[in-house]
């Protein structure tokens, strides 16, 4: 399936403003078409969730296709999909329900490689409960997270393995199957963290081996909400904090209040944006298989082109570089300050942030301090004119 990256950028209204956005891994542009599903919503009658009126009707009906749209994106069952306002607010609020039998002598495992987001609520999850934390390391030389660095830690007692589906900083993409493998071998469930690898890939939540599965709508051209994707029966046997009158239902039990029925709307729009890079043929979950697939094609032509033009660049240094990886890249400079070249690019109309983006451990390992590098990310919309732009850029700051 061939790659139109010119009638992808003809969708997006915020590219007409001129910027090339290499700032993807922080949160997508979004098509005309989300933005769109989003003021249908609200200029629609609409009310709070029931089958009675059309307003409670359109209200349920949105939250319903929602859950199928993410279901299909992720293979997950749409009665384990629940909605919140972040990945961290879900992991939170997860963290204190998953964590409610846990006591003394149990062991959660985090990576060095994580988002804080799945690591700071399990660690702060087993402290509340005497439980003990252990850290899996990955090697700082390759990027690479080994299933044996998450393996040699579990015992008969750990009860949770945290671990990234694909590392924001540096793009390293661990075997999560083989670790949920070594996990589920050792009786403990595992929460991956899918935000930034649901940008880049076709993902399948049982192929994974992922219990829990959490991603945000606003990585992956949708708009600003997070989700998590589970069994509806692993869900049943936990009880987070609710109000009295709301439903016990699930995945409602985990929705604190009213959801945001307008960016659900744009989630279901962001899915068929994304199936629809697959074509017109099948079923919204095969046209997401073959459009990813195609989506990872293009944005590996252009992580190359970048990769090769940076090798001609004085004093690089890259810090992607495990073999399976997202198109996301980290770099250093030689003497010179990554912040430096963020705000020399961002004159140019090039978005790169330099910073550490919260995987704060990882940046830490790696030698970077919370400083980090300067993040250079694909997103669907990047095209060669964009890459012409960052080399040219970076050559330009690096010679000034
Ligand atoms: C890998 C990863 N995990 C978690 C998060 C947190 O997501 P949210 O902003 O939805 O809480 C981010 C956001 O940058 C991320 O990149």
């Amino acid at each position: 399936m061939s790659y139109d990256v010119a009638a992808v950028r003809a969708r997006f209204p915020a590219l007409r403003a001129g910027a090339a956005h290499f700032d993807g891994p922080g949160g997508s542009q979004v098509p005309g078409s989300v933005a769109a599903a989003v003021v249908a919503t609200l200029t629609s009658p609409i009310a709070n969730r029931g089958r009675t009126t059309e307003a409670e009707r359109n209200a349920d009906d949105v939250v319903l296709a929602a859950r199928q749209a993410v279901a299909d994106l992720v293979a997950g069952d749409p009665g384990g999909v629940v909605f919140g306002r972040s990945m961290t607010q879900l992991t939170y609020d997860l963290s204190r329900a998953l964590s409610a039998g846990w006591g003394p002598g149990d062991e959660v495992v985090v990576t060095r490689l994580d988002h804080d987001a799945n690591v700071r609520p399990w660690v702060q999850a087993a402290q509340a409960r005497g439980a003990t934390v252990r850290w899996a390391e990955f090697d700082p030389a390759t990027g690479e997270l080994a299933p044996g660095a998450v393996g040699g830690l579990l015992s008969d007692r750990t009860r949770l393995v945290a671990v990234t589906g694909a590392s924001n900083l540096i793009g390293t993409r661990p075997d999560v199957a083989a670790i949920s493998a070594l996990a589920h071998s050792a009786g403990a469930l595992t929460y991956v963290d899918g935000v930034h690898l649901t940008a880049h890939a076709a993902v399948d939540v049982a192929a994974l081996g992922a219990d829990l599965y959490a991603c945000s709508p606003y990585k992956f051209l949708g708009p600003h909400c997070g989700c998590v994707v589970a069994s509806p029966g692993l869900l049943e046997t936990l009880h987070p904090d609710k109000l009295l009158p709301s439903t016990d239902a699930v995945p409602e039990r985990f929705e604190l209040g009213t959801l945001p029925y307008e960016l659900l709307a744009g989630t279901t729009a962001a899915v068929d944006f994304l199936a629809g890079l697959g074509g017109p043929e099948g079923d919204r979950r095969a046209r997401l298989g073959v459009g990813m697939a195609a989506l990872e094609a293009h944005e590996d032509r252009l992580r190359d082109r970048i990769e090769d033009g940076l090798r001609t660049l004085p004093g690089v240094t890259v810090w992607s570089r495990a073999a399976r990886r997202t198109p996301t890249l980290l770099l250093t400079f030689e003497g010179r300050d990554a912040a430096d070249a963020y705000r020399f690019l961002a004159g140019r109309g090039v978005n790169a942030p330099a910073g550490s983006f919260y995987a704060i451990e990882a940046s830490r390992w790696l030698g970077l301090g919370d400083a980090g590098g300067l993040r250079v990310g694909l997103a669907p919309y990047n095209d060669d004119q964009d890459v012409d732009r960052l080399l040219a850029g970076l050559g330009e700051w690096l010679d000034s």
